[in-house]
């Protein structure tokens, strides 16, 4: 075989020759984990608290995990959905169950989720145009899905896009109310938006977005694939709301790391979709559907989601209160369960590179928010340190600028 050079440096050399540059990769080379920590190639330690952009929800190495792949892989790695293999309804069952719709498909990926949702929302609610999206959301980045994205320098470039889309600002129900007519097809919503920046909507906008969605005869969709699947303490970040939407799209942490999305259909779409209508070769792959299972049982037997809601009350607490010892520049601490945004004011990726260097991997979101998505096993440990080379670091980034 041969042997090549796997220094970083060697690494990001034959990046820079042979990939194309749609990514900003930031110079990190995490080659092992455990838990909610990585390791890089010299075998420094870091605590994850990104988990691969809310993908890693069981941390790293999990051994159930691990021993899901060996026995799946040894078995069948694919067989297409021409063909019956008991993964896809086993999991599709559990889905359907803890979310009291109906049915689900797979597909690879959030962006492909949210195109299928399109796609499905076009047939069940045909001749009807439109539709209404938020602001600075993120549903992906394929056309359709681009579409309903708001954020212009995603789409400028890729115009024309998919026409009739309204956007409209988050948590404002009257604009809402004027956006959605009888010609909206679907309204897409994100109940915690995660790209535009940690945005909750309010209870009461979700409430409102039901009974607008009911009047107009528009459907309501809920795009959880960065917010769901626990990270917000319930399995569906919908369940906290007491509405129920037409469809949920789902993708990120459902595979355990491998690729997975998901749509989950309630009974507006049951019967409007038929063979020929969509499809995918790999979606619900049986290795993918076995880890999503992993995934699933493992939050339910560990009581996952009860740590999420207690650590993550606990979290905000201490974040809150770093805002007050800080001031002004922590501007605004937003999120619930495992998912926070802290918006700063300054730019946050400096902030981000520090805190790397200091052992910490974080997230952005727009351009002053750091984010934070950790794995639901984060130890309160990992969150204690975490605080504090923040406040060191916001610290004397202050120093400096006065
Ligand atoms: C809310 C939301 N929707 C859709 C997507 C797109 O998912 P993917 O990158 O798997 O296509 C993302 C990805 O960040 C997301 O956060």
């Amino acid at each position: 075989m041969l042997q090549h050079d796997e220094s970083p440096t060697a690494v990001e050399a034959r990046e820079k020759a042979f990939i194309l540059g749609t990514y900003a990769r930031t110079s990190f080379h995490p080659r092992s984990g455990k838990g909610a920590r990585l390791f890089d190639e010299e075998g420094n330690a870091y605590w994850d608290l990104l988990g691969g952009i809310a993908v890693n929800v069981l941390g790293h190495k999990h051994p159930r995990l691990v021993k899901t792949l060996r026995d799946e892989s040894s078995s069948l790695l694919h067989v297409s959905n021409l063909f019956y293999h008991p993964a896809q309804g086993l999991l599709a069952e559990r889905l359907v169950r803890a979310s009291g719709l109906s049915r689900a498909f797979f597909c690879n990926s959030g962006t492909e989720a949210n195109e299928a949702a399109l796609k499905f929302a076009r047939l069940a609610n045909p001749n009807r145009p439109e539709l209404v999206a938020l602001q600075e959301s993120f549903h992906g980045r394929t056309l359709g899905s681009l579409s309903l994205t708001g954020h212009d320098a995603y789409r400028t470039p890729f115009a024309p896009l998919v026409p009739g889309v309204h956007f409209v600002e988050p948590n404002d129900v009257a604009a809402l109310e004027a956006a959605v007519t009888k010609q909206t097809c679907a309204i897409f919503l994100e109940p915690v938006m995660g790209e535009g920046g940690i945005v909750p909507l309010s209870d009461e906008y979700l409430a409102a977005a039901r009974r607008i969605a009911d009047r107009s005869g528009a459907l309501l969709i809920f795009d959880e694939i960065q917010c769901g699947l626990g990270r917000t303490g319930t399995l569906f970040a919908f369940q906290q709301s007491g509405i129920v939407p037409d469809i949920v799209t789902l993708a990120k942490p459902l595979g355990g790391g491998l690729p997975l999305g998901a749509v989950i259909t309630g009974a507006a779409i049951d019967g409007v979709v038929k063979p020929g209508h969509h499809g995918t070769t790999f979606g619900g792959n049986p290795l993918a559907c076995r880890l999503g299972l992993a995934v699933l049982d493992e939050i339910q037997e560990k009581s996952l989601l009860t740590k999420v809601t207690k650590d993550g009350a606990w979290l905000g607490g201490e974040l809150r209160a770093l805002q007050s010892r800080l001031g002004a520049t922590i501007v605004d601490i937003r999120g619930s369960g495992f998912i926070w945004g802290i918006e700063l004011d300054q730019k946050a990726a400096p902030v981000q590179k520090e805190l790397l260097a200091k052992g910490f991997v974080v997230g952005t979101a727009r351009d002053n928010v750091l984010r934070l998505l950790p794995p639901y096993v984060t130890p309160k440990k990992a969150f204690i340190e975490f605080i504090s080379a923040l406040e060191a670091t916001l610290g004397a980034a202050r120093e400096k600028a006065a």
